[in-house]
Parts: structure tokens; C-alpha cells; sequence
């Protein structure tokens, strides 16, 4: 058979992986793919002749490899929203099927731009875009294909998973584990994408849809960082059996789809509580399986480029993915709705009867206590009083009703500082 012949775009860090996995591996993806696969033209900003192409011709212009005749496939790895979405949407026009590495790009772009491809009968890929090694796409969309979907939880960022990490090993602080994450180039200059949610929530919105056949939606994310997620709680966690994890959930209710990304605690016997560093990891829970974890490098030249020749290898074969949902959106369950427990930290002044208050306040709205514990005091250092952090566990309960119920803590006298609040997920058959 003729090789598939791919036009690459972008030649950085995943560029260049996949530059390095095709030489590499040639004749075992040849023999997979049915076809050799062949990189015959290369666009990127910046010439890297430092680079071994293999005889492939190099351009600036990304318009070079779009219009060439020797190209079947282009492959993005350029990054970025607008320039993406531009040689995605002229790819389509060209009759060229593409594979992508762009979350951002599938997340915002996606629907229309599967529907284009598909009224232009080229196929999309874009197994490197959740969860970098990962092949998380691939399982939703085959190997549990004959399951019903109940709900996902994962690890998706791996900067956010190296610092909460790093908080918990070391007891380091917020900012210190984020510097020693920029020191070894896992979170970028500015990390805001990483740390505020931004990027977890991208690929949690295709792992969504791809999971409940719904159209994607990245703006019905309920999205958290973990800025906000101090050493002590870390440490109060663990005292009653929890680790802090950064989850990406979507699960399937009756009243709609979940979708949300935040700070969770997690029991630690829960092998997802286990998984720390870069490293990612998705649980599925489906109605034939039950519970599934994949786990493995989220990001990096050679794991990122596994799942980009993973999915050059299905164009070959001529296997493409389903199209996103296209019925109307089905009900997304506001995060005000949600029944979770709760991890609560108060820091209350040091005095008799606080926590009957604050107790009383939490029956009223029918919130019952799992657990209690109450550390040593401490004393404020603005105003010289004395305080100390009372930490409760709820059992479940309507996210709204404990909103009502904190705004009431919060107002008593004896909380002398903001209340933190983080939600408990369980991760059994029933989430
Ligand atoms: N890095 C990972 O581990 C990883 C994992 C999974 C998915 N991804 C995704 O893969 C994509 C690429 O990531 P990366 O880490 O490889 O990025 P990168 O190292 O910054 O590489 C991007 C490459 O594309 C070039 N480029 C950017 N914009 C361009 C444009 N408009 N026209 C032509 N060339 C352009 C850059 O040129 P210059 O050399 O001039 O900068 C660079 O060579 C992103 O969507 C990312 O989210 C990355």
C-alpha cells in the first residue's frame, strides 16, 4: 500500500517526539498501520536544523504543508488557539485529515470543527490532548464502548498533581512547591492555566463528552484551583485518611450531567490518592466493568508522541473516531446541586462552646458530622488572639445546603478567620 504521508506542524517539544518515535519505530507502526507512515513536509516557526528530519522538506509557512499534494495527514503540535483552529478548519478544506495535541483546540473548537471534518470526510484525532500518554481517548471510545458510563474521575494536570505532591511530601507551601515545579520546567512562567484549573478543565469536558455521547461544552466546567490549598490541610487530611488530589469528575445523574474540576480529598486507600507527581491517572466506572484506572505520563516528547502516532496509525488503518454528541446539550447539574462531603476548616477562637455553635448550625440544615478533629492552639499574628483550626468531615449533603449553612458559621463571633471548605469524594460504585 501507499504510505501515509504526514505533514507536521510544529517542532517543539511533541513535534520533535513524534519526529523521533516514527524514525524509531518505523517497521513495527508500518506493519500496525498496515502502511509505512512517513513524514514528508515539517512547518514551524522557527527553522531547527539541529533537528533530523529525514529528508522532509522544512517551511515557516504552515500554508506549505496545508496545500502540498504529498500530505494526507497534517498533524498540529503548534499549541495556541487561533493558529490551530485556522489550519484545522483549512486541513478540512484541503481534504486532509489531522491529528491534534491541542486540548484548548478540541475543547473550545471541537464541535464544529468534527462536524466540518466530517462533512468533508476526513478524520479527527486527538488521542495526546487528555491526558498526554494516556490512551484515555481509545479506551472511552473502544474498549469500553459496549459499557454505559457512570462517571470519570482523574488526575489531568500533572503541574497541579507535582505541587499538591510536593505540599505532602515535604510540607511545603503553595508557592514553594510551585517554584520548585517552574525550576524543573513542569509548570510554565506563568502557571496560571495549570494551577487556576483552566487546562484540567479543557480535557475534562472532551473526556465528558466523549463518555455520555454529549456535544462538548467547556463552558459548563465548574472549575477550581488549588491556590488556595494550604500545608495544614494537607496535613489535617491525612490525620483523618485523605489525601488532596486535584480530580477532573463528570458523572451521570438524574438530574444531568456533573462536570467539575477542583481540589478533592480522597481516602487514601484509593489507589487514585496513591498517584503523585506528574504523573496522571483516570478512573471509569461503567455498568459492565465497574471501575478501570489508567495511569501513566500525562505529558512529554515521547509519551505525547505515542498517542499522536497512536493516532496516525488509526488514519492509516482508516479508523475514525465517532463525532461528538449532536443532540442538544442534555442538563448540566449546577455545582450548587451536587451532593458531596466536605472537609471544613474553621478557625475558631479559642474559647468554650464553639463547636455546639457551630454543631447546631450545621444540624439545623440537617448536615451530619462524620468526623472531628481539633488541633493545638494558635495565636493570630495580627491580632495576638488565640485560635484554633476545628476540622470537620461531613457525611453528604446538597452543596447548596452547606453553602447556607457556612455563611451562618462564618458569621459567628468565635470565627475569627475564612472558612475553607473542600469537597470529599469517595470513589465507590456509586461516586
Ligand atoms: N508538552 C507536552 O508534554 C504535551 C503533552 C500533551 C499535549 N501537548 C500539547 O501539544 C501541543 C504542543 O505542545 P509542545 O509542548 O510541543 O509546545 P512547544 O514545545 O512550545 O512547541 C510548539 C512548536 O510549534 C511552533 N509554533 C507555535 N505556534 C506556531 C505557529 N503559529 N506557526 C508555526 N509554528 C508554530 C513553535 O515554534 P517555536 O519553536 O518558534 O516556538 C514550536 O516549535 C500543545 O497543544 C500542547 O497543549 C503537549
Amino acid at each position: 500500500m501507499e504510505p501515509l504521508r504526514v505533514g507536521l506542524c510544529g517542532l517543539g517539544t511533541v513535534g520533535q517526539g513524534v519526529v523521533e518515535l516514527l524514525a524509531r519505530n518505523a517497521s513495527s507502526i508500518a506493519r500496525r498501520a498496515g502502511r509505512s507512515v512517513i513524514i514528508t513536509r515539517v512547518a514551524s516557526r522557527t527553522p531547527k536544523p539541529e533537528v533530523d528530519l529525514a529528508g522532509a522538506t522544512f517551511s515557516t509557512r504552515l500554508d506549505d504543508v496545508v496545500r502540498a499534494s504529498d500530505v494526507d495527514v497534517v498533524v498540529e503540535t503548534m499549541g495556541g488557539e487561533a493558529a490551530a483552529r485556522q489550519l484545522m478548519s483549512d486541513s478540512c478544506g484541503a481534504a486532509k485529515h489531522f491529528v491534534t495535541a491541542n486540548k484548548a483546540l478540541i475543547a473550545l473548537h471541537g464541535q464544529e470543527l468534527l462536524a466540518a471534518a466530517r462533512n468533508a470526510g476526513v478524520m479527527v484525532r486527538f488521542e495526546a490532548a487528555v491526558a498526554g500518554g494516556i490512551p484515555i481517548v481509545k479506551a472511552l471510545s473502544e474498549g469500553l464502548a459496549g459499557n454505559r458510563i457512570h462517571w470519570i474521575a482523574g488526575i489531568i494536570n500533572g503541574t497541579s498533581n507535582y505541587i499538591l505532591s510536593a505540599m505532602a511530601s515535604d510540607g511545603a507551601s503553595f508557592a514553594d512547591a510551585l517554584a520548585s515545579a517552574q525550576a524543573l520546567g513542569y509548570a510554565e512562567a506563568d502557571p496560571a492555566f495549570d494551577v487556576d484549573g483552566i487546562d484540567a478543565a479543557h480535557k475534562l469536558s472532551i473526556l465528558s463528552a466523549l463518555a455520555f455521547d454529549t456535544p462538548l461544552q467547556f463552558d459548563a466546567v465548574y472549575t477550581e484551583g488549588i491556590g488556595a490549598i494550604t500545608a495544614e490541610d494537607i496535613e489535617y487530611a491525612a490525620a483523618l485518611g485523605y489525601r488532596i488530589k486535584h480530580l477532573g469528575i463528570t458523572r451521570r445523574t438524574s438530574a444531568g450531567i456533573e462536570m467539575r474540576v477542583h481540589p478533592t480529598l480522597v481516602p487514601e486507600t484509593r489507589l487514585l490518592s496513591r498517584v503523585d507527581g506528574v504523573t496522571n491517572a483516570v478512573v471509569i466506572h461503567s455498568d459492565a466493568v465497574g471501575a478501570s484506572l489508567y495511569c501513566g505520563p500525562g505529558a512529554g516528547a515521547l509519551p505525547s508522541a505515542s498517542a499522536v502516532v497512536a493516532d496516525l496509525i488509526d488514519v492509516a488503518r482508516g479508523n475514525a473516531l465517532p463525532a461528538f454528541g449532536q443532540d442538544p446539550a442534555p442538563a448540566r447539574v449546577p455545582i450548587d446541586d451536587i451532593e458531596s462531603a466536605y472537609y471544613l476548616r474553621i478557625p475558631a477562637a479559642d474559647q468554650p462552646g464553639v463547636m455546639a455553635r457551630v454543631a447546631q448550625i450545621l444540624s439545623s440544615k440537617e448536615i451530619s458530622i462524620e468526623s472531628v478533629i481539633q488541633r493545638e492552639q494558635a495565636i493570630r499574628a495580627d491580632t495576638g488572639t488565640a485560635w484554633v483550626p476545628v476540622i470537620i468531615l461531613t457525611h453528604r449533603v446538597i452543596e447548596r445546603d452547606l453553602n447556607q449553612a457556612l455563611r451562618e458559621i462564618q458569621q459567628l463571633d468565635d470565627v475569627v478567620d475564612t472558612i475553607t471548605r473542600i469537597r470529599v469524594e469517595t470513589l465507590d460504585a456509586d461516586g
